[in-house]
């Protein structure tokens, strides 16, 4: 087994080079389809963290080390490596990319390949009744890049009040204004039209849209400037509104954290070591000191130490899993599992906020997209021509709020796709939906439907991540908890959402191409009237994510009730500091990725400025 390993990557990087011209690229794609097609999903961690013997090898002191090169371990790399020296390690537990997944339109197809952790949530109760087992995928990058590699790319920061309230929390220094630096400082701002004030011209993050437009995403467009939404730049003063959606895109490739922050200093920077396929599996400790940490690569155990600190940025659901299986945590939960408790910290892995995708609403139309051969996207795609140059095939998105506030802030966004993206290719994989909701998505015509998708933006609902056992061959489990708020507020916000996409239909714009909602809800035919009760229950059913875990560690002044100070410093040891989407105080009304790149470039000036570098 630890031998396999390094022939089928040798394999697919011949695979990779071989792309030069359109047909050789088709044929690289068709291939890269079938590999995709046959892959089973993991459901354990065995392929990562098995070693071959339990001989530690020694691999070196560094000054800091970062576990996981996704979206904050790469800018934290980038950043710290700028000081010559300090000597940095940075430990990923995936491989490389591929000229796949480089392509923004191919995204989803990542989550059948061995760059998905390939988790799924624990059987739920109350959503996910429309999946086999009432288990939603719950897909994380384990790639360079981290989830931003798997992700749609769709660059939207959120709220001011969302930043106000972490402060509020407990937390000086977030506010927006103090933020906003760091988002501009990451940023290459590509678009045509935005508010200047709010944007970055200098970094390395590409904001930009694709074109050309789709009709059918315009008629979503239309028909929201009908509704009275103005269309506008959503990063800049005014979040709420309709637009094309701005994208990190970069010469037509997804730009991950990777492209970003990563490949172009990678070979260049000799202070900055990163290793792929190296899953670290331990914290090496000394009382509340953190020495360094214990890595598998390759079936082989290695050690290496850390003078000054080691970093976690493994993700929201990987952190708190190492923290815990390190005796970080609940103590009462570790103590159940035979984990000797190192520091109780109660807020371990709890606090997971996540935002709910409602993923069955459509509206077929009497216009059909041009229907493009696979070979046919490709060639415009070197063209940097939609679709494929859209992520995930999505194109359009809606900031709203239905309460008559003095402030409104969003309460839901709406997505939808460019053809031939609004049906998923393979619907078992994409959802894990049972037999009788798959066979609705057969109905579905990806040419002619409109898809919107509808997200809730500040639910009041939390989940956890737990262990199942004390190893870390185990998968953690996942509880996405959606919809349990004691009154339905997270329900009714959503039921608020899906009325307003339903009123689009008496838009000119949609009555122009024939939109009609076509939509059917199973499991849900027994209730007669197509009221609240209906539509609270399609959402108990058909209600997804949209895969933006957060605030499993997160930041707060009190180890009662937070796990890291406002710095990512864990609270009550020394040299261990969290920098991921766990950290986040309470979840933004926007997508992660931004507001953890910001975090991770704010860090990274503080850690600076403790070691007097800034
Ligand atoms: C399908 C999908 C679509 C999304 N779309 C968007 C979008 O359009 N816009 C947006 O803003 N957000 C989107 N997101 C969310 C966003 O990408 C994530 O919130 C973000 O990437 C998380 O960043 P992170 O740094 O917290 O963790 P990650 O990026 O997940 O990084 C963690 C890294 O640590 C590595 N790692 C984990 N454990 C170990 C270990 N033990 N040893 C070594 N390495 C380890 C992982 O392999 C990974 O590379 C999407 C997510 C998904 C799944
Ligand atoms: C931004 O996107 C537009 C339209 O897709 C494209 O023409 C332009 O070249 C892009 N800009 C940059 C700097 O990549
Ligand atoms: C698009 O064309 C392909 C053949 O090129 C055909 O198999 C497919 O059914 C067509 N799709 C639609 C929606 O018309
Ligand atoms: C679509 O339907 C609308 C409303 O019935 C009609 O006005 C329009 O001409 C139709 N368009 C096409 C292409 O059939």
């Amino acid at each position: 087994m630890c031998f396999i390993r390094k022939i089928i990557v040798f394999f697919c990087m011949i695979n990779s080079l071989r792309a030069d011209t359109v047909e050789d690229f088709y044929k690289y794609v068709t291939e890269e389809f079938k590999n995709i097609q046959s892959y089973q999903v993991p459901t354990d961690n065995k392929n990562v963290f098995t070693t071959c013997d339990s001989k530690i090898r020694h691999y070196g002191h560094f000054d800091f080390i970062i576990v996981g090169a996704g979206s904050a371990g790469a800018v934290l790399a980038n950043r710290l490596s700028e000081i010559k020296d300090w000597k940095i390690l940075i430990l990923e537990a995936g491989g490389d990319l591929t000229k796949f997944s480089d392509v923004p339109g191919f995204n989803n197809y990542l989550q059948q390949t061995d760059m998905n952790w390939g988790y799924m949530t624990s059987s739920q109760k109350t959503c996910c009744q429309g999946m086999e087992n009432n288990q939603c995928v719950y897909p994380r990058g384990k790639v360079i890049g981290g989830t931003s590699t798997l992700n749609g790319g769709v660059y939207a920061r959120g709220t001011p009040e969302d930043y106000a309230e972490w402060v509020n929390l407990g937390n000086p220094g977030w506010s927006y204004e103090e933020c906003l630096p760091y988002f501009k400082k990451s940023e290459f701002v590509a678009l045509k039209n935005y508010d200047k004030p709010y944007h970055g011209t200098s970094g390395v993050l590409y904001v930009n849209q694709t074109s050309p437009p789709s009709a059918i995403a315009e008629a979503f467009l239309n028909a929201n400037l009908e509704k009275g939404l103005s269309e506008i730049d959503y990063n800049g003063k005014q979040q709420l509104g309709v637009s094309r959606i701005q994208f990190n895109i970069k010469d037509n490739l997804h730009q991950n954290s990777a492209h970003a922050f990563l490949n172009p200093i990678r070979n260049t920077r000799k202070n900055l070591k990163l290793i792929l396929n190296a899953a670290v599996n331990k914290l090496l400790m000394n009382g509340n000191k953190v020495k360094g940490v214990t890595f598998v690569k390759d079936g082989v155990l290695y050690k290496a130490k850390a003078s000054k600190e080691v970093i976690l940025s493994a993700g929201s659901i990987n952190t708190p899993q190492l923290l815990l299986l390190s005796g970080i945590g609940p103590a009462n939960d570790l103590i159940k599992l035979g984990i000797p408790v190192q520091n109780n910290l109660p807020a371990v892995g709890k606090h997971l906020q996540d935002h709910p995708l409602f993923v069955n609403m459509y509206f077929r139309t009497n216009v059909s997209a041009p229907n493009h051969t696979l070979q046919d996207n490709l060639e415009r795609y070197r063209h940097g021509m939609t679709p494929l140059t859209n992520g995930a095939g999505l194109e359009q998105l809606a900031f709203l709020n239905f309460q008559n506030e003095k402030n409104p802030k969003a309460e839901i966004e709406m997505i939808t796709f460019a053809p031939p993206f609004s049906v998923p290719g393979d619907l078992k994989a994409a959802y894990n939906f049972q037999e009788k909701f798959r066979k609705v998505y057969e109905k579905y015509n990806t040419m002619t439907d409109i898809s919107i998708i509808i997200s809730l933006m500040k639910p009041k609902s939390e989940g956890s991540v737990t262990l199942r056992t004390n190893s870390i061959l185990d998968f953690p489990s996942i509880n996405i908890n959606y919809f349990t708020d004691p009154n339905n507020e997270d329900l009714e916000t959503m039921y608020q959402g899906i009325k307003y996409a339903l009123s689009l239909e008496q838009t000119a714009a949609f009555k122009h191409i024939g939109a009609h909602y076509i939509g059917e809800q199973p499991g849900c035919e027994h209730l007669i009237s197509r009221d609240r009760e209906y539509w609270y229950c399609a959402l108990r059913h058909m209600t997804s994510t949209e895969y933006h875990p957060s605030s499993t560690t997160k930041m707060g002044p009190s180890p009662t009730d937070s796990v890291v100070d406002r710095n990512g410093l864990v609270h009550n040891m020394r040299n261990l500091r969290i920098v991921d989407a766990g950290i986040i105080p309470t979840i933004t009304r926007g997508h992660l990725n931004a507001a953890i790149y910001m975090i991770a470039e704010k860090i990274s000036d503080a850690i600076k400025k403790i070691h007097q570098k800034l």
